[in-house]
């Protein structure tokens, strides 16, 4: 049964205190957790009269740079629009190649795409799917700019190594953080050791509804990157580069500050929730965390070479929700197959597509949640 309450994580559960209501309650994937808090800083915001970006956006940034150990945040309207954004700060444009992961979401492609450069796409590591940096060097060429490495599912990519290439070769280093929030290497959080781009969409370790912050060491990244989110204005109607609107609503900012106090507590509950998957799963490759590294289970997804569907088929049947992330590696979708991707192969990322599955993990589970998870996956799996 559980031991915490709702009050502990800023919500309101109905009926969990019941093992029968709690046994019958469908478990999803994902589920955000929004509270009295989020809403009192919603109501004031509303009653202040400043809708666009204002001072809870600076205050966000200022907690975020700080949570995350960088001298600058700059927050934009979601989490493309922060690969978008800090790709361009970079000046990656047309000419331009950026070596990238096939195993992520597609925004992590297509946000190189808007920038009007080219994915060049390296095969990803076996253990945790993330950029395999020998991968990385073999792509680079001439023209490569940038590389765009993802923390995937909230496990850092092998970044000291990616950090370390980038400088020999004079690269830009951009950190997909979109799924990491507090993801850590030896104590250094993810988003510190290049620049970081994160997603607060509603399915993130945190959320701001739709939003994305940028994070950067870099005096002059950070100020081209507040320059090209709004309009390429340096003072008011001039515009001296290229920019778009990319800004946060003030909205945003106040669910985000709130959300950010309790993202320790949600983080440390799904770590805790991973162990007792991994402990308890029998018959599945449960995910692997390299030492040294803090993994923050934005997913825990485990690999099924067998029997997948079987597998997500019966889970669900029994009221638990499940995801594929991803069914299809990018250079594999049909927009990048009609832009001549087609061809190439990365055998790594296209077999984990057949093999990965997601269970839920978020810190609204329960005990019996949990329970539920594993006898379900056990019997499947038997
Ligand atoms: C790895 C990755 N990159 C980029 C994004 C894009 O973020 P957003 O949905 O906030 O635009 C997401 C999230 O959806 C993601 O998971």
């Amino acid at each position: 049964m559980r031991r915490w309450t709702g009050d502990a994580f800023g919500i309101t559960f109905v009926g969990v205190g019941l093992v029968t209501a709690s046994q019958d309650r469908r478990i999803p994937i994902a589920q955000p957790l929004i509270g009295r808090e989020e809403q009192e800083a919603v109501l004031e915001v509303l009653a202040s009269g400043q809708l666009a970006q204002g001072p809870r956006v600076a205050a966000f940034e200022r907690a975020f740079a700080q949570y995350v150990g960088t001298r600058h945040a700059v927050a934009v309207a979601n989490g493309t629009a922060a690969l978008v954004v800090a790709l361009q700060a970079h000046g990656v444009g047309p000419g331009d190649e950026v070596v990238t992961t096939p195993f992520s979401f597609v925004a992590t492609a297509t946000s190189i795409l808007a920038c009007g450069a080219r994915p060049v796409f390296a095969d990803v590591d076996p253990d945790d799917l993330n950029l395999n940096p020998d991968a990385v060097e073999r792509a680079l060429s001439p023209r490569t700019r940038a590389v765009v490495a993802v923390h995937l599912y909230g496990h850092p990519a092998r970044i000291d190594e990616l950090a370390e290439l980038c400088d020999r070769r004079g690269l830009a280093l951009i950190e997909d953080a979109a799924q990491a929030h507090g993801a850590a290497h030896h104590g250094r959080r993810v988003g510190s050791f290049g620049t970081g781009c994160f997603s607060f969409y509603p399915t993130k370790n945190m959320t701001t509804g739709e939003g994305g912050m940028i994070t950067t060491d870099d005096d002059e990244v950070a100020a081209r990157a507040r320059q090209i989110r709004d309009h390429g204005q340096s003072s008011r109607y001039r515009h001296d580069i290229f920019g778009l609107n990319w800004r946060m609503a003030e909205v945003a900012a106040a669910i985000g500050l709130a959300q950010l106090a309790k993202l320790e507590a949600w983080n440390e509950r799904r770590i805790r929730n991973a162990a007792v998957l991994s402990a308890e799963l029998r018959g599945v490759r449960t995910p692997r965390v390299r030492e040294g590294d803090r993994h923050v289970f934005h997913q825990y997804t485990i690999r099924v070479p067998e029997g997948r569907e079987r597998l997500r088929v019966a889970l669900e049947s029994s009221g638990i929700g499940t995801a594929v992330h991803y069914p299809l590696p990018i250079h594999r979708q049909p927009l990048f197959v009609r832009l001549g991707y087609g061809e190439e192969s990365f055998p790594v990322a296209e077999r984990a597509a057949e093999e990965v599955l997601s269970l839920p993990v978020h810190p609204a589970l329960t005990d019996v949640d949990l329970e539920r998870i594993v006898d379900a996956v056990n019997r499947a799996t038997r």
